[in-house]
């Protein structure tokens, strides 16, 4: 093992490295991987030298292909040193066409990585042109797509890129990042590509479907209700849109669902066994019967932690002067999942007001979870049912902050995260112990 520290983040062993030791296999992911390295024009060209290296480094086999714009910022020259390779640029070029044309090209990779994917090639992606070799090859090829954004935190945030972004996934399209930091042009944001290893990992992981295929993954989502009366009960503001977009994330990458969802609004993603409840309760039962053969447990929920001591039969009347009512708490549904024997990794939420990842670290602790995901709700940046949200992962040896954006989004940013974290906690093995 070895450790690695990325640019907010702290693996001890990349998801790559671990599937190789835990199989007893030396080989890594990639070996032997045919890869469509496509380049467009990004500063961030600059990294994809380093990306080149390391996926040579694995064994890949790299073919880098160069839109015109790219060529600004790296050289063909540098890419061919480290490739081994010719670097490919042009769609009408006889002497390539002859070796290997660009159909050929198409059908050789496995899979096709643009890092830098900038704002224009995805919107010439999007709208479908086949006006340079990268696009055509990405139009003809029936590999999956992975794009690494690079752009200024402006561009990222613009409504057309985040209606190309949405249509290039719907398509199926796999997003890697981008990251917010500092930028080239002095800008603070969301935009940066992600870093070279941390892509590496993550295009080794596209390899590995199995790891969530046949993985059972159970979460909680949405409010609960606790009855004061037939028409009356204490909830909250969760809508389940944080949870509804995990469980959909997680059934894209193969996982099976069991979503256990508190009366929402939403209807619940194709694929995705839902158990709906009311109160805290009635989840707390539906989890503990189903969790016994579960590999990860993600507690979306915004479960009330009191309830009504009595819930009466009849409308409650009203009265001159104050009302009091009782309340008795309700079960803590994370704390027990994580302290089963042989119990499944978990991954709690954290919603607060204020000192947000003070008490998401207290909660880590307390509840011994694997990790947790702390978000901001009241006011006008909190979680609670708005389209957007930002969290900040939290694990007992690192963190790493996911700025705001689209929940859905938001959501396989976080899978991302975590997906190293359960390889490496071994909870997501052949070898875990079923209770
Ligand atoms: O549903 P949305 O509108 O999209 O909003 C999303 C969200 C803000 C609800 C979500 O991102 C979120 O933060 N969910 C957790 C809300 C919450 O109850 O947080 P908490 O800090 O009070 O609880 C800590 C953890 O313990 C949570 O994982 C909670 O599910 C769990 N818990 C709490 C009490 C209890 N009795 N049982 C539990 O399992």
């Amino acid at each position: 093992m070895r450790n690695r520290r990325l640019a907010g983040e702290n693996y001890s062993l990349s998801c790559m490295e671990f599937h190789a030791c835990s199989r007893g296999i030396t080989l890594s992911i990639l070996d032997g991987k045919r890869i469509l390295l496509g380049i467009s024009g990004s500063i961030a060209a600059y990294k994809t030298a380093e990306l080149a290296r390391l996926l040579i480094g694995q064994g890949a086999e790299v073919q880098a292909v160069m839109t015109d714009a790219a060529r600004r910022f790296i050289t063909p020259m540098t890419l061919q040193a480290l490739t081994g390779r010719t670097v490919r640029a042009e769609l009408f070029d006889a002497a390539h066409e002859a070796a290997m044309g660009h159909i050929e090209l198409a059908r050789w990779a496995q899979r096709i990585l643009i890092a830098p994917a900038s704002a224009g090639f995805m919107a010439r992606l999007a709208g479908g042109y086949a006006n340079d070799l990268l696009t055509t090859l990405c139009l003809a090829s029936p590999a999956p797509r992975l794009l690494a954004p690079a752009m200024n935190q402006g561009m990222w945030a613009d409504a057309s890129v985040r209606d190309n972004v949405t249509l290039l996934r719907q398509r199926g399209a796999t997003f890697l990042g981008p990251d917010e930091g500092g930028q080239a042009c002095g800008d603070n944001g969301l935009g940066r590509m992600l870093a070279p290893e941390r892509i590496v990992d993550l295009l080794a992981v596209s390899f590995q479907p199995e790891s969530w295929r046949g993985r059972r993954v159970m979460l909680t989502a949405g409010p609960t209700r606790e009855a004061i009366d037939p028409v009356r009960y204490l909830s909250n503001h969760s809508s389940g849109k944080m949870g509804y977009a995990i469980a959909s994330a997680l059934r894209e990458r193969g996982a099976e669902v069991v979503m256990v969802s508190g009366p929402v609004a939403l209807s619940p993603p194709e694929g995705v066994r839902l158990i709906r409840v009311e109160s805290a309760e009635q989840m707390y039962n539906a989890v503990i019967q189903g969790i016994h053969d579960c590999d990860v447990f993600i507690a979306t929920a915004a479960v009330a932690d009191y309830r009504p001591v009595k819930i009466h039969k009849k409308k409650t009347k009203k009265q001159g002067g104050e009302f009091t009512l009782r309340l008795t708490p309700n079960p803590d549904i994370l704390r027990s999942v994580a302290t089963l024997k042989n119990g499944p990794f978990t991954l709690g939420f954290a919603a607060e007001t204020h000192d947000v990842t003070e008490y998401a670290r207290a909660k880590l602790k307390d509840k011994q979870l694997d990790a947790i995901a702390a978000n901001l709700v009241g006011g006008d940046q909190g979680g609670f049912a708005r389209d957007e949200n930002a969290l900040t992962v939290i694990w007992p040896t690192g963190e790493q902050h996911l700025g705001m954006r689209d929940k859905r989004e938001l959501a396989y940013r976080l899978l991302d995260v975590i997906e190293p974290l359960i390889l490496e906690s071994g909870k997501f093995m052949e070898c875990r112990v079923k209770t």
